[in-house]
């Protein structure tokens, strides 16, 4: 048993409880007895035939899965226009994220590309200024990567206590996706970047005209000029037909709808002063080029969206975690708020920049759980505890939030946002 008497929710100031301890796992009498008519009647799926191959030339879910699905908080921005929507990691498992279920955030909505009429450009401080069909990059030698997408904004809202109930809310501006594309030094390199060539102004084609900065160091070692994920053509959501892709590094930076570089000596937001990603700090000051995403973890199961749904015996937690610095060797979980730690068994491809997915099986005795992740990244970082965050960054940022989440469990299964003092 813990003191659980500094709990603090948004919604219910304090929750007192008992919680257990994780003990072994067994999971034997978790099967049904012999006899369950599911399995011994026949069912509607079994007395008649199916439909055939031709009814659905590109596939969708079950229709059981409806529920799976990207959703919006309305009140979050004036306009759907310019928006968010959240992937749903609580349905999900493995990493890699569905193409469907990718998090969307545009500023000025999905722009509409004609891939035929599509093009891009390098200009600048180049020896030789380029412009690309589609077909032209397809030319060129490509790559497959599978990297993690997360908006510097993801858990933005719970810089101030907790707030949104589910994962998905919480930490759902975040995809996984194996990308096919070029490396851009090969277009670089094609175009002759000038010695004083340091800075690169990526901009979209769509309506928001949106552009970033990149260093030239990071463009020339793993940042790719991408078409494809996870196999298909990216997604018009996604950027189709070409998209930015910068490892590691803020989703904001990742420019879709990707039509022109122009290669300068300097970061185009310190001449315009408009860099918007900034972190304010207590004193008034801003961090500026905060640019990788520091490691970071979320239990996805059980969470509010996802309770437990047995009484007890043994039950599966898991979650994803992943760093802008490297691979995630280790995640710690804890099911009673921290009291005692256990080192979560890592399954799945363990690859640079990209999501981890983790598990902790135990034996739940039916009491209330206080459940944290903590990941470890392959350079020693160690996530921290939101409280740890807010002494050096205070309550003034948005972005950048990557604080240990907890979760709630009560008796019944049911789990909620909740933050240990
Ligand atoms: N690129 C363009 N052209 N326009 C945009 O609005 N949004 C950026 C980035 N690239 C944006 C863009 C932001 S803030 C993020 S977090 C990612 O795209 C989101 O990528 P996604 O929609 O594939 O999840
Ligand atoms: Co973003």
């Amino acid at each position: 048993m813990v003191d659980t008497s500094g709990i603090k929710t948004s919604r219910r100031g304090f929750i007192r409880a008992g919680l257990a301890a994780g003990g072994a796992i067994a999971t034997a009498g978790v099967a049904r007895a012999a006899g369950d008519p599911a399995i011994t009647e026949l069912q509607p799926w079994m007395q008649q035939l199916g439909e055939g191959v031709d009814a659905a030339p590109y596939g969708m879910p079950s229709p059981f899965e409806a529920n799976v699905k990207r959703r919006t908080v309305p009140w979050l921005t004036a306009d759907p226009i310019s928006s968010i929507n959240f992937t749903p990691l609580h349905e999900m498992d493995g990493i890699i994220t569905p193409n469907g279920l990718c998090f969307e955030r545009h500023h000025g909505g999905v722009a509409a590309v004609d891939p035929a009429k599509h093009r891009l450009m390098i200009n600048g401080l180049v020896d030789r200024e380029l412009v690309f069909t589609m077909e032209d990059l397809m030319r060129f030698p490509r790559e497959n990567h599978v990297y993690f997408l997360e908006c510097a904004a993801n858990s933005g809202m719970e810089w101030r206590g907790a707030q949104l109930n589910g994962c998905q809310f919480t930490h759902g501006m975040i995809h996984n996706v194996m990308y096919t594309g070029v490396p851009l030094r090969l277009l670089l390199e094609e175009a002759g970047v000038k010695p004083a060539g340091t800075w690169l102004l990526a901009e979209g084609a769509d309506a928001s005209g949106m552009t970033r900065s990149i260093p030239m160091e990071k463009a020339l070692d793993d940042c790719l000029v991408a078409f494809k994920m996870n196999g298909e053509a990216l997604r018009p959501e996604q950027g189709y037909p070409l998209r930015l892709v910068v490892p590691g590094w803020e989703g904001n930076m990742w420019i879709k709808w990707l039509r022109r570089f122009e290669v300068g000596d300097q970061p185009w937001e310190q001449r315009e002063e408009t860099s918007k990603y900034t972190d304010l700090m207590p004193d008034g000051r801003a961090r500026k080029f905060t640019w990788a995403m520091d490691a970071k973890s979320v239990i996805t199961n059980p969470s509010p969206q996802a309770p437990i749904t047995h009484t007890k015996g043994p039950t599966v937690l898991t979650g994803v975690a992943w760093s802008g610095h490297g691979t995630i060797p280790r995640v710690d979980v804890t099911i009673d708020g921290g009291k005692n730690w256990h080192e979560a068994r890592i399954s799945g491809p363990s690859l640079d920049k990209s999501m981890h997915r983790f598990y902790f099986e135990f034996d739940w005795d039916g009491s209330a759980l206080l459940l944290q992740s903590r990941a470890h990244d392959s350079t020693g970082y160690v996530q921290p505890t939101k409280n740890e965050l807010r002494k050096i960054r205070g309550l003034n940022s948005i972005y950048h939030n990557n604080g240990i989440q907890t979760w709630y469990v009560n008796e019944k299964g049911e789990a909620e946002n909740v933050e240990i003092s």
